[in-house]
């Protein structure tokens, strides 16, 4: 039996070039080695308000995308949240194992309630758990995620840790996998910001995957860039043309060493932008025109919205149960 990877993406907005290169490109690529849970995290999304019927498209379009980008829903698994009710049951009772103070520390919770001042509900505080509880459900082993949620990663295995503790090895303590390069692409407007799918204030700061590419092309000619004239690797002092080389390392799958050899006598950085460009539209076609078939299928999304809830549901029982039993909960009677 191959080990197991469990990931997952908010529904809110079209994701991001941020989001492919720091957590899908690198799901379909481990696919080979590990059986695969990807999941749509639709009950995290809700942490937001939205109007109903778009996020009811958007979450089809979200999983629709998952298949575009080249995940497998036959090999594994693809699926939605609130498909499998033992992530809202396992969720409830990791609550009772975690602590305000763990909690009250998250910095995405600090952060989104200051975005969200007059929304800052429960839910957007126990996130991290029921993140925890989407991963422990699974006996996953390796987690593929970007920078930003390291620390909800790190929570999750406190909290398995503390639960075997107590009960016996109930869960597999997973491991956090970060893409060396990567894991944080910035903003393109502001180069020392994370670039998020949920930007609304400025859209040329983020690229969102299914942007055509004469929008690709003109948000990069827009990226900020500085005066210093040289492309060199040094977020500090050059977080603009460093978040471009992390970009175009990413989208040529070359190492940085490598796009710095090609870009030894390159001056201009309007060349340097529009090439940086054109390797993000070239990686992202294939996905895109993929998309706009898939999308047009409608039974055959159905079929697989189905079937892999149904293998989610199965998978998740197994955990659920041993958990339920360790507590002391009365099993059913048969
Ligand atoms: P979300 O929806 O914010 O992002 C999905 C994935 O994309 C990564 N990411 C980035 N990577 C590099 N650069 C960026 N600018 C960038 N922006 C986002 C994220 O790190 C993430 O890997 N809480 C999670 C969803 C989740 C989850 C889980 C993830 C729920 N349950 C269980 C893993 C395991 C989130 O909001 O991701």
């Amino acid at each position: 039996m191959k080990p197991i990877i469990f990931s997952g993406m908010q529904a809110t907005g079209v994701p991001s070039l941020g989001n492919y290169v720091g957590a899908v490109k690198n799901w379909v690529e481990l696919q080979k080695d590990y059986s695969c849970l990807f999941c749509v995290v639709d009950m995290h999304s809700i942490t937001i308000r939205h109007d109903p019927a778009e996020f009811r498209k958007k979450c089809r379009e979200l999983l629709t995308l998952y298949i575009a980008m080249g995940l497998n829903p036959q090999e594994h698994i693809v699926y939605f949240q609130s498909h499998v009710p033992a992530h809202a049951e396992l969720a409830w009772i990791l609550n009772c194992f975690t602590y305000m103070g763990e909690l009250s520390r998250m910095t995405q919770f600090k952060d989104k309630s200051k975005k969200n001042e007059d929304n800052i509900n429960a839910g957007l505080f126990t996130y991290p758990v029921l993140q925890a509880a989407d991963i422990l459900l699974f006996n996953t082993k390796l987690v593929p995620i970007g920078d930003d949620q390291k620390q909800h990663l790190e929570l999750c295995r406190d909290i398995a840790v503390r639960f075997n503790k107590i009960y016996g090895d109930i869960f597999v303590v997973p491991d956090a996998y970060i893409p060396p390069v990567g894991a944080k692409i910035k903003s393109l407007q502001e180069p020392t910001k994370k670039m998020s799918k949920s930007e609304t204030a400025n859209l040329n700061n983020v690229i969102h995957l299914l942007d055509p590419p004469d929008v690709i092309i003109k948000k990069f000619k827009r990226a900020v860039t500085d005066s210093l004239n040289k492309i060199e690797y040094n977020p500090e002092e050059q977080p603009g043309v460093s978040n471009l080389l992390t970009i175009y390392a990413c989208a040529t799958n070359q190492t940085m060493q490598q796009c710095l050899a090609e870009f030894a006598n390159t001056t201009s950085y309007g060349n340097f932008k529009l090439k940086v460009g054109g390797a993000v539209v070239a990686m992202l076609e294939p996905l895109q025109k993929r998309y706009h078939e898939l999308i047009a299928d409608t039974a055959y999304i159905d079929e697989i919205i189905a079937n892999n809830a149904e293998r989610a549901n199965q998978l998740a029982q197994t955990t659920l149960t041993k958990v339920k039993n360790a507590i002391g909960f009365m099993p059913k009677s048969q």
